[in-house]
């Protein structure tokens, strides 16, 4: 929504919503559509209309379709500045232009609307509109929502709605998780936002420096007030708190507002946001913000707080690397670091979580830690679970989310559960944090993004801080998350006398991690090599035990899921029970055999692999001879305390299946089929 004063031209417009887009790419690209105002004046009708562009495939494809429609001018000087688009993941009907985004009401797009989420009861909303005579063009779930606010706007009688009540009106009837915008033509250059567990945050841009004072708000109910995020700690939404909220009503003309599922859309124009909350309504009308609660109750004083966020531009640019993916494994080093800062005091042996300290106590009497997650924030759980053992002296369950929900496993109050996220935005890993708490066990989050959901929703938390992860194949959070799930282990045995020499080892082999990652990173021309060797196979087998059990799930599902390679995390210790079978000469495995408990057991499964003919390339410590007499490559490592060997171990894959999916010729940022942020079940 841009400032109405100034004149924009329809390019303009196009220009700032399509770069927006292409950077909510991660997560989702099947189709791709846009919403701004026709600018036909000859009747009022027409110069009220909205014109829609929806095309199938990326977002590029989109913005060439913008600029062949040659009955668009694209100079012309719009009256409002509104307008919505969306990059759509399918969950309900085939990536089309028709099932993509934004839907409309009818052939007149009196309505339009772009959503993020899934409509649960969209079957009944839909059978009973079709039985007032509304007909549906798409096959997506959304599309009853649309409608739904036509028919309440035609059977609104003799009643003055206001376009936010009309929203109100509509998301009272929606089931499911949403976050939605929408446009209308009875209501020219009005936008409605409004979220329920799908995340909504609205940019605001000042010619001013921003202060509360800047933003117009109308109502009282919607206060707003400023704060800062803070980097290094878990953000929870601010309190209430009446005494520093500032209603005041400006003049709106100096201020653009940016609605957008995540910051990274509109970072580029503006660092102040907004967090919506669940069933807020933001409304824009004559420039002025306004929010209010579905449902509010009377004296009800929500705040929202403007934050500044600390993140760069640049941090969401690929710059010189070739991919996202490849920028963000050689930002290890960096990103790892930053988890740490301000942390660990390297003179006193101190580890200190400030989203956990306060409620460490609690969690030090728990029963037991049951960690969630999905894909790779679950192998980090896998990755961390024999250290945070030995260092907490609790039980500790690994879990992914979907199976933890399907087992309707039992959870006590005395519980505390951790969930891993990158994202913080995992309808599955949502939905076992509701499913804990509403048993009363302590949550616990573990999230790379600020104002995330999973980050609000939990009672406490850590902020892996390791910057913005636009590859939709995740590494530098595995390697941050790995991270902090061990400060908290270092944190929760601080006052252990026995664990002392223990604990001081891992945090002198934290000090130098990202040393040691850098020395890794200068394998890449070597893995580079080897992937030109094995990028025509169809299979790649990773084998490993103990502490780099979890390395071989990570490095099989980026391998899997970039290359499209079929390829496993073996555990070793099972070789003999199954996997064994698969080795001959042609089926390429991978072994990862480091100087840890496990070595004289991971010595016995080689064997096994070359007894068969096999030729491995070993994963191994900087200088064993022993597998270099056995192996067919070596891939050489510095050697760090066993526990942290896995987020050194894990770099070679990251190169390896990056380096496949290249010479295969693969999109590697936008693998097939998948998406970044799975916000559906
Ligand atoms: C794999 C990958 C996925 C995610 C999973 C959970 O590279 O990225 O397996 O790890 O979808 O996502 P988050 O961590 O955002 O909850």
């Amino acid at each position: 929504y841009l400032n109405y004063c100034v004149p924009r031209t329809r390019k303009e417009i196009f220009e700032t919503l399509v770069k927006g887009l292409r950077r909510l790419e991660y997560r989702g690209y099947d189709s791709a559509g846009i919403a701004v105002d026709s600018d036909k004046k000859t009747t009022t009708e027409d110069n009220s209309k909205i014109v829609l562009i929806k095309k199938k495939g990326k977002v590029k494809a989109l913005d060439e379709e913008l600029y062949k429609k040659d009955c668009m001018d694209l100079e012309v000087e719009l009256d409002t500045h509104f307008g919505i688009a969306h990059t759509r993941w399918a969950t309900h009907g085939e990536p089309s232009a028709l099932n993509s985004h934004p839907q409309r009401s009818d052939k007149n797009n009196a309505f339009v609307v772009i959503h993020n989420g899934i409509i649960t009861n969209y079957k009944e909303l839909k059978k009973y509109l079709n039985s007032k005579g509304y007909e549906f063009e798409s096959e997506t779930d959304t599309e009853v929502i649309p409608k739904l606010i036509k028919y309440v706007y035609d059977n609104r009688e003799r009643e003055d709605l206001s376009f936010s009540t009309l929203v109100e009106r509509v998301i009272q009837q929606l089931e499911g998780a949403f976050a939605l915008v929408f446009k209308s033509h009875y209501f020219p250059g009005e936008a409605v936002a409004t979220r329920r567990g799908s995340p909504l945050l609205i940019g605001v841009r000042s010619k001013y420096e921003l202060s509360a004072e800047h933003i117009p708000i109308q109502y009282n109910s919607g206060l707003f007030k400023e704060g800062v995020q803070d980097k290094n700690s878990h953000n929870r939404p601010d309190k209430p708190d009446n005494s520093t909220a500032v209603n005041s009503a400006g003049d709106g003309k100096a201020v653009e507002y940016y609605f957008a599922s995540d910051a990274s859309a509109i970072i580029e124009h503006t660092n102040k946001v907004i967090y919506l909350e669940d069933d807020d309504i933001a409304a824009v009308v004559g420039g002025k913000l306004s929010l209010h609660r579905l449902n509010s109750l009377a004296g009800e004083n929500p705040v929202r707080a403007i934050q500044t966020l600390q993140m760069e531009l640049q941090e969401i640019m690929k710059g010189n690397f070739e991919a996202f993916m490849q920028k963000e494994i050689f930002e290890q080093p960096e990103s790892v670091f930053n988890t740490m800062r301000g942390r660990i005091c390297f003179h006193t042996n101190k580890v200190i979580l400030g989203g956990l300290k306060d409620h460490l106590k609690e969690i030090k009497r728990c029963r037991r830690l049951i960690v969630i997650g999905c894909g790779t924030s679950f192998h980090a759980a896998v990755a961390t679970r024999q250290i945070l053992e030995e260092l907490t002296e609790l039980p500790v369950m690994v879990e992914l989310a979907s199976d933890f929900l399907d087992r309707n496993t039992p959870v006590f109050r005395d519980d505390v559960c951790f969930y891993i996220s990158q994202s913080g935005e995992t309808a599955d890993t949502l939905m076992a944090l509701r499913y804990c708490k509403d048993r009363g066990a302590l949550t616990v989050g573990v999230t790379n993004t600020v104002g995330s959901s999973i980050s609000r929703d939990t009672d406490c938390g850590v902020h892996i801080n390791a910057g913005p992860e636009i590859g939709v194949a995740s590494t530098k959070a595995y390697t941050s998350q790995f991270v902090a799930l061990i400060m908290f282990g270092l944190m929760m045995s601080e006052d252990r006398i026995s664990l002392q020499p223990r604990r001081l080892e891992i945090i002198n082999g934290l000090r130098i991690l990202p040393d040691m990652i850098k020395k890794v990173l200068t394998l890449d021309n070597k893995i580079k090599s080897i992937a030109d060797e094995l990028y025509q196979q169809k299979s790649l087998l990773v084998m490993g035990r103990g502490f780099n059990y979890a390395t071989c799930l990570e490095g099989a599902l980026k391998i899997k899921e970039i290359t499209y390679m079929h390829s496993e995390g073996i555990l070793a210790g099972e070789l003999k029970h199954g996997p064994l079978a698969l080795i001959d000469k042609h089926m390429p495995v991978i072994m990862i055999i480091m100087k840890d408990a496990c070595y004289t057991k991971c010595q016995n499964a080689l064997q096994q692999v070359t007894a068969r003919s096999g030729r491995p390339i070993i994963l191994c410590c900087q200088d064993d001879q022993e597998m270099s007499k056995n192996a067919y490559k070596t891939i050489e490592l510095p050697h760090t305390v066993d526990c942290l060997q896995g987020i050194l171990s894990v770099i070679p894959l990251q190169l390896l299946s990056f380096h496949l999916a290249v010479l295969r010729g693969y999109d590697v940022d936008c693998p097939r089929n998948l998406a970044k942020s799975v916000t559906v079940e």
